[in-house]
């Protein structure tokens, strides 16, 4: 069979990336220019400032890839390219881009879902990994706990009813003074702490997770008492949200009688999170997944990966193709 070679165009939040993935599983190309150091300053992203350095930099970011592929425009048979959900400005960035070079080069364009993009993370990893799995989705923008029936079937079986635990990590990262991107930043400073400060976890019936009562917690126990251990404060909270995600994973494994879990989303870097994970998957004797780390936060190889499938599902976008800010799983 002849090889297909994807590229893949991301542009959601505040990374450019390009890539190119060869028959959804082999990374040619993946590069990623990552605005991180432009929002630090004003503690998180800026939506316009995203789009216009989207726009700077997003045909240099193609043709490196390109390059690093060593490929040419030739050699693509289809471009996929973010839809939503993110930044409303930052994606009409990509999604244009796309449309202009399809339609120039002629290639056939494909629409794919930025969260359905999180899992495929994980075929570029494990390249034996085939759906059906259930997979929890922990990102800046996304917390989802879905059943994956196949490469383009998804059911949502459980989401955050408040904050995107991403969300509630960058939150706690800047009032306990450490900065943005948070997550990362919280993740080093709680393997000096002890998670010996009881912090609120609610449980639902369903598969639904809340992270604002605990960071709210957080917030105030460092208001009322700035001396607090700062570490120890990060481990608790840490411990807090790690509970409420094994809880419902531990719950949706049985209710589906599932041998894998499949983790993804800019949060699956946590090294504490991974560890619970691991042990979860000990005691109740499954397989647990999560994608290595440049492939855990935006980049366009699981965009270029979740397009393959779209694509040889035979999905075409077409010319009026718009950026959707809300888009949902499944859509
Ligand atoms: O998947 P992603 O790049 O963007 C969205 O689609 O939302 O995720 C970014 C999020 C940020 O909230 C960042 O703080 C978090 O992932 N993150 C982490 C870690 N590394 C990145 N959170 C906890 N621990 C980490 N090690
Ligand atoms: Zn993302």
């Amino acid at each position: 069979m002849k090889d297909i070679l994807i590229m893949g165009i991301e542009s959601s939040c505040d990374e450019t990336s390009v890539s190119i993935v060869k028959n959804g599983r082999e990374v040619l190309s993946n590069v990623i220019n990552s605005q991180i150091k432009i929002h630090e300053e004003y503690g998180g992203v800026v939506p316009e400032i995203a789009s216009r350095c989207h726009t700077e930099v997003i045909n240099i970011i193609m043709k490196q890839a390109l390059e690093k592929a060593q490929i040419t425009l030739e050699n693509i048979d289809a471009i996929a390219v973010t839809q939503g959900p993110g930044l409303v400005g930052a994606l009409l960035v990509g999604v244009s881009y796309a449309k202009g070079l399809s339609y120039a080069i002629n290639k056939p364009l494909v629409a794919v879902n930025h969260i359905e993009g999180h899992i495929a993370g994980n075929y570029l990893t494990y390249k034996d990994l085939k759906p059906p799995f259930i997979c929890l989705i922990i990102s800046g923008g996304h917390t989802h706990l879905v059943n994956v029936k196949s490469y383009n079937d998804f059911e949502i079986l459980g989401k955050t009813k408040d904050d995107a635990i991403g969300e509630a990590f960058d939150k706690v990262a800047r009032v306990v003074g450490l900065g943005y991107p948070g997550g990362p930043k919280v993740d080093n400073l709680a393997k000096n702490g002890k998670p010996n400060i009881k912090l609120p976890v609610t449980h639902f019936e369903n598969l639904d997770f809340s992270f604002s009562g605990i960071k709210t917690a957080v917030i105030n126990l460092n208001h009322k008492n700035p001396n607090i251990n700062k570490a120890d404060l990060c481990a608790s909270f840490q411990t807090a949200v790690t509970e409420m995600l094994t809880t419902n994973v531990r719950k949706a494994v049985k209710l589906y009688n599932s041998n894998k879990i499949v983790i993804a989303g800019g949060v699956s870097r946590n090294s504490f999170i991974r560890k619970s994970f691991d042990d979860l998957a000990k005691e109740l004797k499954i397989k647990v997944y999560y994608p290595e780390p440049i492939l855990c936060t935006d980049n366009a190889a699981m965009i270029a990966s979740a397009g393959y499938y779209n694509f040889i599902n035979g999905e075409r976008a077409d010319l009026t193709l718009n950026a959707i800010p809300n888009l949902k799983i499944g859509d």
